[in-house]
């Protein structure tokens, strides 16, 4: 859905980061931590809903994170980081005042404009709700323009649900349809209990109308998208972001590629009759 590449405008040289400042770092999860981010100098990031940047922890390494928050968010970005390895470990153990180092952003971006008229299901599994956030935002920010708003959230269990108190925003409000669920209840969990594919069963969709933004870990994302085609959404009305290693976020290492596909530059954002045909990106 759209390709609207954009280049690191910022930096002179694409391969060479920018500085920029940590001013909030919190705990989301055992896993997850949030920051915001400044960049030196006054620099606005300029970043479109589902591009992502490379973040670099000096003397360690790079690794490319979803922003995750809203294009109209301009003075400071955010990011929502899972702890997996070398560098998110480094990043995990930095605080509010730290220096990081930006390239991007990167990669083309959800079509928020061509979504405009249309209803907007959200179905975001754990850390897939990071990169879906933007758009929601924007959404939400821009409520008038567009149709009904569902948005399905699932995680394992309460303790790994993100971004807990916009959710319950979410779900207060009248003109946005919000249904969260969790595998496993625990301490005292008392909203729903099961696959984030059950809430299918409690919207009601106009398929030719909706645009479906579907992301989370494999095999969620399988079985949202059926969910999603036996509603009758048509595959080119599905959208997600595909994860891939990466390193330059160029388009010139290969290290995205799938056949003659950049992820990183002709992604992550990919509708899903594009990604059935690059069977390996699922
Ligand atoms: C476009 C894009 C957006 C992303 N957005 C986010 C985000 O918003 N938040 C977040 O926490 N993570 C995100 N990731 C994943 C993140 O980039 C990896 O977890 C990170 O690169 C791991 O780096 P590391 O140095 O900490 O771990 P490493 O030490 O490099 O590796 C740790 C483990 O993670 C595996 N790994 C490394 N990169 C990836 C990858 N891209 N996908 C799957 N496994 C990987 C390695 O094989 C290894 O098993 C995104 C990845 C991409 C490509
Ligand atoms: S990350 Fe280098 S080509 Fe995509």
């Amino acid at each position: 859905m759209g390709k609207d590449n954009t280049t690191c405008a910022a930096s002179a040289s694409p391969y060479v980061p920018m500085t920029g400042k940590i001013v909030a770092a919190e705990k989301m999860t055992d896993t997850e931590r949030f920051f915001r981010i400044v960049l030196d100098g006054g620099r606005q990031l300029g970043h479109k809903a589902g591009q992502f940047v490379e973040v670099s922890v000096f003397g360690i390494g790079e690794a490319p994170i979803s922003i995750c928050s809203s294009p109209t968010q301009v003075d400071s970005f955010e990011l929502c980081v899972r702890s997996a390895g070398n560098v998110t470990r480094a990043l995990h153990a930095m605080k509010a005042g730290d220096t990081v180092g930006i390239r991007g952003p990167f990669g083309n971006c959800f079509d928020t404009e061509k979504a405009k008229g249309q209803d907007v299901l959200f179905v975001a599994g754990g850390l897939g709700l990071a990169p879906a956030r933007p758009f929601i935002r924007y959404v939400l920010e821009h409520r008038k323009d567009y149709g009904k708003v569902s948005i399905l959230v699932g995680a394992k269990t309460q303790a790994e649900l993100l971004f807990k108190s916009e959710l319950k925003e979410w779900e207060a409000r009248p003109d946005v349809e919000c249904l969260v669920t969790v595998d496993r209840a625990t301490d005292g969990w008392a909203g729903r209990v099961g696959l984030i594919t059950t809430l299918f069963g409690e919207v009601t969709l106009s398929p030719m109308n909706t645009v479906a933004v579907v992301i989370g870990p494999p095999i969620m994302f399988k079985f949202a998208v059926l969910e999603a085609l036996s509603a009758g959404v048509p595959e080119h009305r599905i959208v997600c972001s595909l994860e891939r290693k990466m390193k330059c976020g160029l388009g010139k290492c290969g290290h995205c590629q799938i056949r003659h596909v950049y992820v990183c530059q002709d992604g992550p954002v990919f509708t899903y009759d594009q990604l059935r045909k690059l069977r390996e990106g699922i």
